[in-house]
């Protein structure tokens, strides 16, 4: 299966994963457009969707996964992102290197095993070593098991357990993936991208 893939600009690609997001019952805070937009707009960032046929008419293409991710520096003033990098300055090497966070994604309920996830991965992957990023970082939490076994099959390794005081379920799981050319050419899936507006 060749996948086919839209990367996306900053607004469009923002309202496209809020609406995407509107179909997942997993996540509780769903991200606005307004949200993604503050998050992504001074920093560089990569806005990818997975496109299948709708169903109705095979000739139209509706996005049923998604993955965003962006540079991670050493120094942030968002609060939330200084605090990610407290938690992982210990494990991850900031100093000459560029580091992307893999921020959120997923893949809609009926779409799910076609390995589309891991053609949003191996694309973001190509993309981030062309740009000279040295590695991958990817945050989780103990009870999304399908996530924590997704990362597991795309050989991310575990850098950090930040366990949660009174449900484990709730404790953070840090990952990362170290980007050289070996694991571009260990890639399996075909993909055709196209950048969208
Ligand atoms: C996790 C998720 C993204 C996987 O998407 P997907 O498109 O079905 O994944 P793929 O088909 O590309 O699978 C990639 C690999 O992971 C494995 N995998 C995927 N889901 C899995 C599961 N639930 N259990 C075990 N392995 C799984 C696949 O077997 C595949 O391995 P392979 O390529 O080595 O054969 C999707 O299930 C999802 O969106 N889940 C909800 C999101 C979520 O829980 N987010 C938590 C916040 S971090």
């Amino acid at each position: 299966m060749e996948h086919i893939i839209r990367q996306y600009k900053l607004e469009q690609g923002a309202l496209e994963v809020q609406y995407i997001e509107e179909c997942f019952t997993e996540f509780k805070g769903k991200k606005t457009a307004e949200e993604i937009i503050g998050r992504l707009k001074d920093r560089e960032h990569l806005i990818l969707l997975s496109m299948a046929p709708s169903g109705d008419d095979d000739a139209v293409l509706i996005p049923v996964a998604y993955k965003i991710g962006h540079e991670l520096r050493a120094q942030e003033t968002n609060l939330k992102l200084s605090d990610l990098v407290g938690q992982v300055r210990d494990v991850v090497e900031f100093e000459n290197r560029k580091i992307f966070y893999s921020w959120i994604g997923g893949t809609r309920t009926e779409w799910r095993g076609q390995g589309r996830y891991r053609a949003l991965t191996e694309q973001q992957e190509e993309w981030a070593h062309a740009r000279g990023y040295h590695e991958l970082v990817v945050k989780t939490k103990n009870r999304f098991y399908g996530m924590r076994a997704t990362l597991d099959h795309l050989n991310f390794d575990v850098i950090k357990f930040q366990r949660h005081l009174r449900n484990n379920r709730e404790s953070k799981v840090y990952l990362s993936k170290k980007i050289a050319a070996e694991v571009l050419r260990q890639h399996q899936t075909s993909r055709s991208v196209v950048e969208a507006a």
